[in-house]
């Protein structure tokens, strides 16, 4: 059976770094999971095991992309830190508040935020990188 709106990476999403649209690619799967768990307010329901399987996927990336930036210099750094703090106290608050918040609250949330962060955001150093690699000269330029 094929199963339609699959929330998906999309090449217009890479940042040109293998590794990095691998995580990305994961999070959107876990999201895309998320999404098709049956709502269920208990503890323990499938919901609430993928809530905390992002949380914590999501929390290594954004600390493991954010050591990327520092590593090529990304000027924008600090801008970006404060970007990931706030998404990760608003995903905090879903799961201590899990019981009063609504599934499609937090579905939609991270949806947005996942595919805007990346195309608005992380795109940013991407093009910082590639354009320092532009200006580099090449090892055959040099005298
Ligand atoms: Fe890939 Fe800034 O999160």
């Amino acid at each position: 059976m094929i199963e339609d709106n699959r929330f998906e990476w999309s090449e217009n999403l890479s940042v040109n770094n293998e590794k990095i649209d691998t995580q990305h690619k994961e999070i959107f799967k876990i999201i895309d999971q998320l999404s098709r768990a049956k709502p269920d307010y208990s503890e323990n329901s499938r919901f609430a095991q993928i809530l905390s399987a992002i949380t914590e996927y999501g929390l290594s990336h954004l600390k493991e992309e954010e050591k990327f930036m520092a590593e090529n210099g990304f000027p924008k750094l600090e801008e970006h830190k404060k970007v990931h703090k706030s998404y990760l106290y608003k995903v905090a608050m879903f799961n201590l508040k899990y019981s009063k918040t609504s599934e499609s609250e937090v579905v939609g949330f991270l949806k947005n935020w996942w595919v805007n962060h990346i195309a608005k955001m992380d795109i940013q150093y991407r093009d910082y990188i590639e354009s320092k690699k532009n200006n580099d000269p090449s090892p055959s330029d040099k005298p």
